[in-house]
């Protein structure tokens, strides 16, 4: 039965793979929402993943959220990969996670379970646009950016545009245009409707939209039930390589195409 199953997803991934063009797609079992073996398991093929494209003297830019906490969780030394001269940094300022799920941790902890090294950005969560503007003039702060912008490699997660509203503690206003502006998925703290366009975008510093699309390999990892119509709006955004995700998610994707 358990062959079975992997035959049965390795076709999934195939049919998700040549829906969205993409380069690959790895499928674990189970639902990662519900299953804390299944989100590990999810954490292991993102790392996985990461470990097969990563080089020495990369930058590889990611995202905050429990997702790439796993995937951090997950990421062990390379045995042959030169890793010394490997940058980690987070994609974006800060986005109003708990510690452990703020970008800037995963870039650190996944720099030091490599043996590579990391920058970070040590922005508040929200700017406005006074200190947005302030900040974009900081000397120290351009240098990080000037990095991340040409990261090599991305690795995003991917939620639901409400329950990140949500999670973010956005006002009701904002909230509001979010909404009626169609958003259906977040990532890199860009909101996209169904047809992968972007719809409304964050204050903060670190990747823009034309440089995730001159990224050489983006790499997003989500799963679960619930963000299915989000990981499609990302997908149809089209910047992506390679998609892990679960079966719970990928099920549903495919009654998306
Ligand atoms: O932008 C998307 C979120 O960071 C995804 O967070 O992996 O905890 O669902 P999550």
């Amino acid at each position: 039965p358990i062959a079975k199953n992997l035959f049965g997803l390795a076709d999934l991934e195939e049919k998700i793979r040549q829906a969205y063009g993409l380069r690959k797609v790895v499928i674990v079992p189970g639902d990662s929402e519900v299953s804390a073996l299944s989100k590990r398991e999810l954490g292991r093929a993102g790392a996985k993943a990461l470990l097969s494209v990563m080089g020495n003297e990369d930058i590889i830019a990611v995202t905050g959220g429990s997702t790439l906490a796993a995937v951090a969780e997950q990421l062990t030394q390379p045995s042959s990969a030169h890793v010394k001269r490997t940058w980690f940094v987070p994609a974006r300022g800060g986005l109003g996670e708990s510690m452990e799920f703020q970008a800037n941790t995963i870039a650190s902890t996944m720099a030091k379970s490599v043996g590579a090294q990391y920058r970070l950005l040590h922005l508040p969560d929200l700017l406005s646009e006074d200190a947005y503007q302030s900040l974009v003039q900081d000397v120290n702060i351009q240098e990080i950016v000037q990095i991340i912008r040409q990261s090599r490699i991305i690795v995003h997660g991917i939620g639901d545009a409400m329950e990140m509203t949500r999670r973010r503690k956005l006002d009701s206003a904002t909230v509001e245009a979010i909404r009626t502006d169609g958003a259906i998925a977040e990532s890199f703290g860009y909101y996209f409707n169904d047809e992968g366009a972007m719809v409304h975008k964050m204050m903060i510093l670190g990747l823009r939209l034309e440089d995730i699309k001159k990224t050489e390999i983006v790499i997003g990892i989500a799963g679960g039930k619930s963000k299915a119509r989000a990981i499609h709006a990302v997908l149809k955004f089209g910047q992506e390589d390679i998609l892990v995700t679960d079966e719970a998610a990928a099920l549903e994707i495919e009654r998306e195409m």
